[in-house]
């Protein structure tokens, strides 16, 4: 029977290889890969350019409930629109529990939000913010057997943080329900202590959101959550690593031989405490208030070690966008009286490829199969999708960028298609650029339009991670 499509000309590339081929492809999975492949109904020209596994996001947030009066940037339709047009072809965004309310329920609204919206795949990691004897002994459980294998838990935010206790029982679940579970390592209470204290002296602008969360702060909470996983016996995932203190954490439980991994992000080798500052100490800073905050060039250095030495499997966007001249935004009604009220997050679903394209492999310090093992096949491994997705090869879906590794262009928020109304990185140049999207063998994206269908995408169930 006669192909879909057929992608000719291009350079594959894989967490391990990298060869002229044609691929082939019938109802949205790969059925071929070969030096010709000819009569498909359609055909695209990859001549020149690179067929990369489209890129998998497993940190991005999405209609996630912020506070009262705060409402994030983007929709499940924006978020996955904004994401294709990055070279994505899948985001895994978090189901929140709320406290008091069943775990369940709670999913199952993120599901109908999602439902129907989205241009490429997603999968709902869950927050457990509320580990009430019903939700470890019975939901999560249950949760894990339907296919969501990962959960995040938080060691500091008002309404998130979890006691060292909570954090032994869910870990506990965890290795019981072999799923994976992702630790956001900041201490709650220095946090707190730090943040009165500055307020105290009048310390009050975007900047001090940094001063109040120190490398110390992330450091001393790594360690505790390392110790809790040792203690007892569970493999855990630290994400958002932004700098050398928790780095060094991490490198240091790995060497001793515990399954201990990380992710970091774009913002920690791109970003600096200083682009808090905004203008002149002023509110703009507020566009790079994000947690763990950016932290300086000799962190950045260390990240990219941490990258390069294999620390870090994966590398995620932690999209987490809030418009920024809104009241519902980064400018709520009492932000101007202390960074504390600024929301947290940054946008970057569109981002995260052009940058660590542009500054690992054009710059010359990772590979072509690291770039791809970072953004695409460990998230896949780590997150129970593989081998459905993560590569190219025979029986693969077929999720594939067309990628353009000598195309310059200049960041721009004009050009892209989130919800939020700036990105931290405009004007950052890189070299490197996604051409086209193919998610399950649909083009989603082309020519720096949106030309895939809202529903393209399906919520998907997920199997154990590799890491269990
Ligand atoms: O500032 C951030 N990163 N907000 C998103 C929530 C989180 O902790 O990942
Ligand atoms: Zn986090
Ligand atoms: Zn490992
Ligand atoms: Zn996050």
């Amino acid at each position: 029977t006669q192909l879909d499509l057929a992608i000719r000309g291009g350079t594959i590339v894989t967490a391990s290889d990298e060869f002229r081929a044609d691929i082939g492809i019938r109802d949205g999975r790969i059925v071929s890969i070969a030096d010709r492949i000819e009569g498909a109904a359609r055909e695209i020209d990859a001549t020149g350019l690179l067929a990369l596994p489209g890129g998998i996001d497993s940190h991005v947030h999405i209609s996630q409930a912020s506070g009262p009066d705060v409402v994030m940037a983007d929709d499940f339709a924006s978020a996955t629109r904004s994401a294709a047009a990055g070279g994505n072809t899948m985001v895994l965004p978090f189901a929140l529990q709320e406290k008091g309310t069943s775990l369940r329920t709670c999913v199952e609204n993120y599901r109908k939000l999602a439902e129907g919206e989205c241009y490429i795949d997603t999968a709902f990691h869950l927050i457990i913010s509320d580990p009430t004897a019903v939700v470890l002994g019975q939901e999560l459980p249950a949760l894990v057997k339907d296919g969501y294998t990962s959960f995040k838990v938080f060691m500091t935010y008002d309404d998130l943080v979890l006691s060292d206790k909570q954090l032994l029982e869910v870990f506990e679940v965890a290795r019981r329900e072999e799923a994976l579970v992702m630790v956001h390592c900041e201490g709650y209470d220095a946090i707190r202590f730090l943040t009165t204290k500055l307020e105290r002296e009048g310390h009050i602008a975007p900047y001090y959101h940094g001063v109040s969360r120190p490398q110390a702060v992330e450091r001393e909470a790594t360690h505790r959550a390392i110790s809790h996983a040792e203690v007892v016996g569970v493999p855990i995932m630290i994400v958002h690593v932004s700098g050398r203190e928790a780095m060094e954490q991490v490198r240091w439980a790995q060497q001793r031989g515990l399954p201990v991994h990380a992710e970091t992000c774009p913002q920690y080798i791109t970003l600096t405490a200083d682009d808090m500052k905004g203008l002149n100490m002023d509110i703009t800073g507020a566009k790079y208030v994000c947690s763990p905050p950016p932290r300086d060039a000799a962190s950045q250095q260390a990240i990219w070690e941490g990258i390069t030495s294999g620390v870090f499997q994966t590398f995620s966007s932690d999209h987490c966008p809030f418009r920024y001249d809104d009241p519902k935004g980064k400018l709520t009604p009492n932000s101007r009286t202390s960074f504390r009220w600024v929301p947290n997050g940054i946008p970057g679903v569109e981002t995260r490829l052009p940058i660590l394209f542009s500054e690992g492999v054009s710059k010359g310090r990772i590979s072509l199969q690291k770039f791809v093992e970072l953004t695409a096949t460990n998230h896949a491994r780590i997150y129970g999708l593989y081998p459905r997705k993560g590569s190219i090869g025979v029986g693969f879906d077929a999720d594939i960028v067309l990628w353009d590794p000598k195309l310059r262009k200049a960041i721009q928020q004009a050009n892209l298609h989130h919800g939020a109304d700036y990105t931290p990185w405009e004007g950052f140049d890189v070299t490197g650029w996604p051409v086209t999207t193919i998610a399950r063998g649909r083009v989603v994206y082309e020519q720096g339009r949106i030309v895939g269908d809202k529903g393209g995408g399906e919520v998907l169930s997920r199997g154990k991670s590799s890491l269990i």
